[in-house]
């Protein structure tokens, strides 16, 4: 088994929801220089509060996308591990769809060349289930097809399909990771590219009604972003993944009717919710098989739901999020 101790670690998408988290487990565990390589687009300098304060921490407010730009802090700093999270939201599809695709194929393309040529030795790249698109059984596992609803769902296979074919052809050290939905501290609560439970949470909070696209009866797997990093940190560390696709879920489902009376529960919230209309391209049902993660890296998820939410939902009062 690996060791992240005294690895110079390169994370794109540092200053994002799950990025900012794996850079802090990324210092807590001793890497001895974690690099963020983020653009911002939707990254906060509060999610890494934490961090800029550990001396092993370097921050670029860059492009993952440009080679020149990734080669020269990958020379600069002496780059061991990258791990890939860099993206643009889902529902940036329905506003600029061929950004919301090309980046996750562009960066991964930047990040596959510069392996290949020796800038860095192992890459642990991200996917998402929405590679998979609605769940044709369930609960789904690796061999289910990927079958893409959205531009940004179609990026992420793209890349994933570009990179788990690199990996075999050429020899590299890669291992992807496919996590399931992730809520916490920390996923962003703005805008039309907040994650439902932050923008639920918020509108309740501003004397609004939780909002409901469909029947609510759309199913997700809801997975504690601190066990996702726990998963991710297992990728790296056991070898048995390179050259594997593996899931991260709770491996269990949850209506949008359940996640949102839960939230409502717990801000004391009684009244009328609002029906939308079903979101275009909505995936309908996504539940995770986890015995692969469980067989190849030992993986469990720890944080129940019910820990999970009320830490979230704690954590955005605390912050004045909520
Ligand atoms: N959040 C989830 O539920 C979920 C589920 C499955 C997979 N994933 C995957 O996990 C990874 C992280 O997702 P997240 O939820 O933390 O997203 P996020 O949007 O919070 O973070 C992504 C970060 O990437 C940065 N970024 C975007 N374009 C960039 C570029 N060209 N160069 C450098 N930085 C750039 C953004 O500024 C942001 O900080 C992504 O690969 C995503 O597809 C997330």
């Amino acid at each position: 088994m690996l060791s992240i101790a005294d690895k110079n670690v390169l994370v794109t998408g540092g200053a994002g929801f799950i990025g900012s988290h794996l850079c802090d487990e990324l210092l807590d565990r001793e890497a001895a220089k974690v690099v963020c390589v983020d653009n911002f687009f939707l990254g906060k300098q509060e999610n890494i509060e934490q961090a800029v304060q550990h001396e092993n921490f370097v921050l670029y407010r860059d492009d993952a996308r440009h080679f020149g730009v990734m080669q020269s802090i990958m020379e600069r700093e002496k780059i061991d591990v990258v791990f890939n999270m860099a993206t643009i939201a889902l529902n940036y599809s329905f506003f600029n769809p061929f950004d919301a695709y090309m980046v996750n194929v562009e960066i991964a393309n930047t990040l596959l060349e510069l392996l290949k040529v020796g800038a860095y030795k192992t890459l642990i790249h991200t996917s998402s289930s929405e590679a998979y698109g609605t769940a044709k059984y369930s609960p789904m596992n690796e061999n289910h097809p990927t079958d893409p609803t959205t531009p940004y769902a179609a990026g992420k296979a793209a890349a994933d399909m570009m990179v788990h074919s690199f990996s075999k052809v050429l020899d590299l050290d890669i291992s992807i990771v496919r996590p399931f939905n992730n809520y916490g501290p920390r996923q962003n609560a703005e805008g039309p590219l907040a994650g439902i439970i932050p923008a639920t949470a918020k509108r309740i909070k501003n004397g609004g009604k939780p909002m409901v696209q469909g029947d609510g009866e759309q199913t997700r797997d809801f997975i504690y972003v601190k066990d996702t990093v726990r998963g991710l940190m297992l990728a790296y560390e056991k070898e048995e993944s390179r050259g594997q696709i593996i899931n991260l879920g709770s491996g269990k489902d949850m209506s949008m009717n359940t996640l949102l009376q839960g939230i409502s529960d717990y801000m004391g919230y009684t009244g009328e919710w609002e029906h939308q209309p079903e979101r275009t391209s909505d995936v309908r049902n996504l539940c995770a098989d986890i015995k692969k993660a469980k067989e190849l890296l030992g993986f469990e998820p720890l944080v129940d739901f019910e820990s999970g939410i009320k830490e979230t939902l704690d954590w955005y009062k605390d912050n004045c999020v909520i």
